[in-house]
């Protein structure tokens, strides 16, 4: 495995403060004009090259699959313009898509390879998860809303990411049938790391979970299993939208 890099920390601390500003959905910016197929394609590009240059993310495999995820499908209509802008956004049932930034960085640091599993709880537009899958097969996503988890279903399919298992349910619980994974990431914040994921994490596997208070700045964590032993390396202060609970 890749030895973390401490970079990393300062990365994800002034990622969060863009997320900390954009999570609440209606920033009051205007959105931007439509644009060409083509001029998409170039945004992503130099959002992606901005990440090479600045050595923001080091993994091949993660600057592939943020050039090849087209983040506009994955905002809401109004949102097109704006959709490589580094921020996030505001989707439906109040919910947002993550700062492109965040997702790479998170993505990196689960540190996959092709052929490997992994599970991410909170599906929200889906744009993690296909992120993922240009990475690895074998993709599960679990959402709470089942609004979201919905139209989560037919954006995928439509965009080619079809094969991406989704489940919609309280991802507190993992996705036990399916486990172990390699990778699990977290992109809402829970006040605990949830013990079936560790449970669910397969020796030799890596999670990514921001863990703090509702609405206040959270830390993000790296956990990774050693056999019996789960090492936690603290990568920098955070702000997601809270992990809510079904009600039992
Ligand atoms: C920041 S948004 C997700 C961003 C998403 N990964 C994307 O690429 O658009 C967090 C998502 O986690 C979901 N969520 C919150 N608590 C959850 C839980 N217990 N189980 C599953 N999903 C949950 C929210 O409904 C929301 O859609």
């Amino acid at each position: 495995m890749r030895p973390v890099r401490l970079g990393l920390i300062a990365l994800a601390a002034v990622a969060s403060l863009s997320v900390a500003a954009a999570c609440s959905p209606g920033s009051g910016e205007t959105p931007g004009p439509p644009a060409p197929a083509d001029d998409f394609a170039a945004r992503r590009n130099a959002m992606v090259d901005a990440y090479v240059s600045n050595g923001d993310v080091a993994s091949p495999l993660v600057l592939d699959a943020m050039r090849a995820v087209p983040r506009e499908e994955f905002v809401l209509p109004k949102d097109r313009g704006r959709a490589y802008r580094e921020m996030a956004l505001a989707i439906d049932a109040g919910q947002t898509i993550s700062q492109p930034l965040i997702v790479a960085t998170m993505t990196d640091l689960l540190d996959l390879e092709p052929g490997e599993r992994v599970l991410e709880v909170g599906t929200g537009s889906g744009y993690q998860a296909a992120a993922l899958a240009e990475i690895v097969e074998s993709v599960y996503s679990v959402e709470i809303i089942p609004s979201l988890a919905s139209e989560v279903a037919s954006r995928l399919d439509s965009l080619g990411y079809g094969g991406i298992e989704l489940k919609q349910g309280d991802g507190y619980f993992g996705w036990e049938d399916e486990a172990p994974f390699d990778g699990i990431i977290v992109t809402a914040a829970p006040d605990h790391v949830p013990p079936p994921l560790l449970r669910q994490l397969a020796d030799g596997g890596r999670m990514v979970i921001p863990i703090g208070p509702p609405g206040a700045v959270q830390t993000l964590w790296l956990i990774e299993r050693r056999g019996d032993e789960y090492v936690r390396t603290n990568q920098g202060a955070v702000r997601f939208v809270p992990f809510t609970r079904d009600r039992q």
